[in-house]
């Protein structure tokens, strides 16, 4: 009998993608999936028709019982995501799901004989960073009042002198300094310490940025790239946060999901977890003007100086480890994101919620303004 995988999430952009190459590889796939009305209007075509649907929250105990049912791997890839200002939804879906999840599979000695789940590079305090005098450091988050004052650097810890931006590895401090990184924390953590004390098999994915076809345009609080597309696509022009210059890893949704295959298949990141990503950094303002160029438009961001709390400034990761395990991201950037427009042009769903969404941000203090406009970096 062909093993049997249940994805969690799976009707979502990383999960979507997950089940189509489990399916590929010779898997039966069953989806558990609430169809969270912030990521889906409905139930989305590309659900594929060999998996089976379960439409189901996490949080039921009942239905996450019934979708285990005779599974070996189960991919956990539900999660509430984002900047949403919500702090108990968050804990419920990502942190108390995770919980009530493995308490189902050890109470009941489910024969699961692996669980892999979908964390988050957001779980970093910090890119990590060169100083010329010091080498590699891992400094802690950047100040509120220094950010107000539109100085976004991030300072040597030791000397307080300049720094550049160096690859993130996993043995990074680690910090969750939003209510979701304090999320994807517990779900790594909860996930690790229960497969050392069950002794069922389990990784953690640190991901990073996610993005590619499926990507839902419905939620303005995540996926800046489905943002900035949007947008453009409108004639309106993105909103960069603090200078735009702030560096992120982008990795294409098909990399991302075939990593999880890997894990699934080999026992050498047993008990860790592991950053996945493309290992590339690319500033969010090179990320507008990419979009731009590929959808013909001009780009002429705005800049306002605003700033999120807790954010980063620049975050690439150290893929060193998922590269033993053979990974190796396949999709470039511009590859990537032409799939992504492609897809994009075929939807009819470019509805703006940006500008509300910003408007709740900013009166929920997630997004602040800096005193002084504009800084360089
Ligand atoms: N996309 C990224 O950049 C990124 C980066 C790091 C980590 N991750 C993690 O990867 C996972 C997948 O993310 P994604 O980008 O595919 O997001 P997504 O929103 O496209 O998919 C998540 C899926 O989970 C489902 N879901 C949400 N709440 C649920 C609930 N209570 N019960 C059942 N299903 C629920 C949603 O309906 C959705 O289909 C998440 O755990 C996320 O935290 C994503
Ligand atoms: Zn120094």
């Amino acid at each position: 009998m062909r093993p049997l995988a249940l994805v969690t999430g799976g009707a979502g952009l990383i999960g979507s993608h997950l089940a189509d190459q489990l399916l590929v590889e010779g898997w039966r796939v069953r989806i558990l999936d609430n169809l969270e009305p912030q990521t889906h209007a409905g139930k989305p075509a590309w659900l594929p028709s060999a998996a089976e649907f379960h439409r189901a929250d996490i949080r039921d105990t009942a239905a996450v019982r019934s979708a285990l049912e005779g599974v070996e791997v189960v991919f956990h890839e539900a999660a509430y995501g984002g900047y949403m200002p919500e702090i108990a939804k968050f804990v419920e879906v990502n942190s108390l799901g995770t919980a009530r999840l493995l308490e189902l599979i050890r109470d009941e000695r489910l024969p699961v004989r692996k669980l892999v789940v979908a964390s988050s590079q957001a779980v970093y305090q910090e890119g990590a960073v060169t100083c010329s005098r010091h080498g590699r450091q891992f400094p802690g988050p950047r100040n509120d009042s220094r950010l107000a004052a539109g100085d976004y650097r991030v300072a040597c810890p030791i000397c307080g002198g300049v720094t550049v931006s160096t690859a993130t590895p996993e043995d990074a401090p680690i910090g969750g300094e939003t209510v979701y990184a304090m999320t994807k924390l517990d779900q790594e953590r909860l996930v690790l310490n229960w497969s050392r004390q069950t002794g069922i098999p389990a990784v953690a994915l640190r991901y990073s940025c996610t993005y590619g076809p499926r990507q839902s345009s419905r939620n303005p609080y995540t996926g800046v790239i489905a943002i900035f597309a949007n947008r453009l696509r409108q004639g309106l022009a993105p909103v960069l946060y603090e200078d735009g210059e702030q560096t992120r890893d982008l990795c294409y949704v098909g990399d991302i999901a075939r990593a999880n295959l890997l894990v699934a298949g080999s026992s050498s990141c047993d008990g860790l977890a592991v950053n996945v990503g493309s290992g590339v950094a690319t500033s969010v303002r090179t990320l507008a003007e990419i979009i731009a160029d590929r959808l013909g438009v001009r780009c002429d961001p705005i800049v306002r100086g605003e700033f999120r709390p807790g954010e980063m400034r620049d975050l690439v990761s150290d893929i060193t480890l998922a590269r033993r395990l053979g990974f190796e991201p396949a999709v470039g950037l511009d590859e990537g994101i032409g799939r992504f427009v492609d897809w994009l042009a075929r939807q009819n769903q470019a509805a703006d919620g940006f500008v509300d969404a910003e408007t709740i941000l900013r009166r929920k203090g997630i997004v602040q303004p800096a005193a002084t406009g504009v800084a360089a970096r």
